[in-house]
C-alpha cells in the first residue's frame, strides 16, 4: 500500500487509539469495544481495515480472535507507524486509554500469561549488546532433539530453532501455543512443534538431547514432577538447563503469573536425581528493585 493510503488509515483518531493499545497488549474485539468504548461495527470494521493494511493480525483464541501488532510489518507500513506513534506518544487520548485496560485488567484478574502470549519478548528483550552477543555465541551451540519446557509464544524460537535437530515447545497455556504456533507458519520452519500440554504431565516418544526451562519453573505448580517429567525424557548424556529465580520475597511476582516466590540452590538439586554433578549458579540481579537474581541450574544425565 503506498505511504499516502497508509498515513490516511492510520491517521483516523480511532484506529490511532486501537494500534496504540494493540502496541500496549493483544486484545480480542469485545476488549477493544470496552477500552475504547466503541460499538461493536465500529471495533471490527477498523480492525477489518488495519489488518488489511498489514499493521496487526489475528488469532483464534478458543471461539474468540485475537489482534496484536504485527511483529512482521512491511518496511514501509513500519515506517509510518514507528513515525505515527513518536508524534502521538504523548497524547492524553491514548494515555487515558491505557489507564482505561489497566484499570480493566485489575478488575478482571485476567492472567499475565494469556494477556503477554504473542508479545513476550517485549517484556524482557535484552539490550543490543547481549543479545548479539548470545547470537555470536549460539552457533557453537547443539541443541539436536530438544524440548523448550514453558515456551511460552517461542519468543526465544528464532534463536534456539537453527542449533536444534528437533524442537518441541511445550506448554498448557492456549493462548501461548496458538501465538507459538503461529510464529512457526511465519517462519516457515518445519523441524519445530508445539505440545499443548503442562511440564508436569510430559511424555515424550522421542528422547531429548537438551531439555531446557528458560524462566518457566517459576509458573509450574509442581516443578518436581516437571522436572522428573523431564529428566526422563533426555537420553543418557543429555542436558538438562533450567533459568529460573532465585528465592526471594517479592509478593508481586504474582501479578505475572509466578506461582512460586523463585528457589533455593537445595531445591533445585534436589528435584535433579540422575542428573551428575548438577551447577547451580546465581546470576547477576537486576540493577533496579526488586532487583530479582536469575538462578541457572544445569547438568547431564548418566
Ligand atoms: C515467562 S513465560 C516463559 C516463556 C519462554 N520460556 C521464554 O523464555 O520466552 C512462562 C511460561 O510458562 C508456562 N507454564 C505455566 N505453567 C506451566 C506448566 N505447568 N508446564 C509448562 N509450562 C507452564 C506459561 O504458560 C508461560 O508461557
Amino acid at each position: 500500500m503506498p505511504y499516502d493510503d497508509l498515513l490516511r488509515l492510520i491517521v483516523d483518531p480511532t484506529r490511532l487509539r486501537i494500534l496504540a493499545i494493540l502496541a500496549q497488549e493483544p486484545l480480542t474485539v469485545a476488549e477493544v469495544q470496552e477500552v475504547l468504548d466503541l460499538a461493536q461495527s465500529s471495533a471490527s470494521g477498523h480492525l477489518a481495515k488495519l489488518k488489511a493494511a498489514g499493521f496487526i493480525r489475528d488469532l483464534a483464541e478458543g471461539s474468540a480472535r485475537r489482534y496484536r501488532l504485527r511483529e512482521d510489518m512491511e518496511p514501509d507500513a513500519r515506517r509510518v507507524w514507528d513515525c505515527v506513534r513518536d508524534l502521538y506518544h504523548d497524547d492524553p487520548r491514548l494515555r487515558v486509554d491505557a489507564e482505561h485496560l489497566a484499570r480493566l485488567r485489575l478488575e478482571a484478574g485476567t492472567s499475565w500469561v494469556d494477556r503477554v502470549a504473542g508479545s513476550l519478548h517485549r517484556t524482557y528483550a535484552p539490550g543490543r549488546s547481549w543479545d548479539s552477543i548470545a547470537h555470536a555465541l549460539l552457533p557453537l551451540v547443539r541443541l539436536g532433539v530438544c524440548a523448550d519446557i514453558g515456551a511460552g509464544d517461542g519468543a526465544m524460537i528464532e534463536m534456539l530453532a537453527p542449533q536444534a535437530t528437533t524442537l518441541i515447545c511445550v506448554d498448557p497455556s492456549e493462548a501461548m501455543v496458538s501465538a507459538g504456533r503461529q510464529r512457526i507458519a511465519d517462519l516457515g520452519l518445519s523441524h519445530i512443534r508445539y505440545l499443548a500440554c503442562a511440564a508436569e504431565d510430559l511424555s515424550l516418544t522421542e528422547p531429548c538431547d537438551t531439555v531446557l526451562f528458560l524462566q518457566s519453573l517459576q509458573y509450574i505448580a509442581d516443578p518436581a514432577r516437571a522436572l522428573a517429567r523431564a529428566i526422563s525424557a533426555l537420553a543418557p548424556g543429555g542436558h538438562l538447563v533450567i533459568l529460573t529465580l532465585a528465592r526471594h520475597d517479592h509478593d508481586d511476582c504474582r501479578r505475572y503469573g509466578h506461582l512460586h516466590h523463585g528457589f533455593s540452590p537445595e531445591d533445585l538439586r534436589s528435584w535433579m536425581p540422575g542428573i551428575q554433578t548438577p551447577q547451580i549458579i546465581p546470576l547477576l540481579p537486576e540493577t533496579t528493585g526488586p532487583r530479582y537474581q536469575p538462578l541457572l541450574a544445569w547438568g547431564r544425565k548418566g
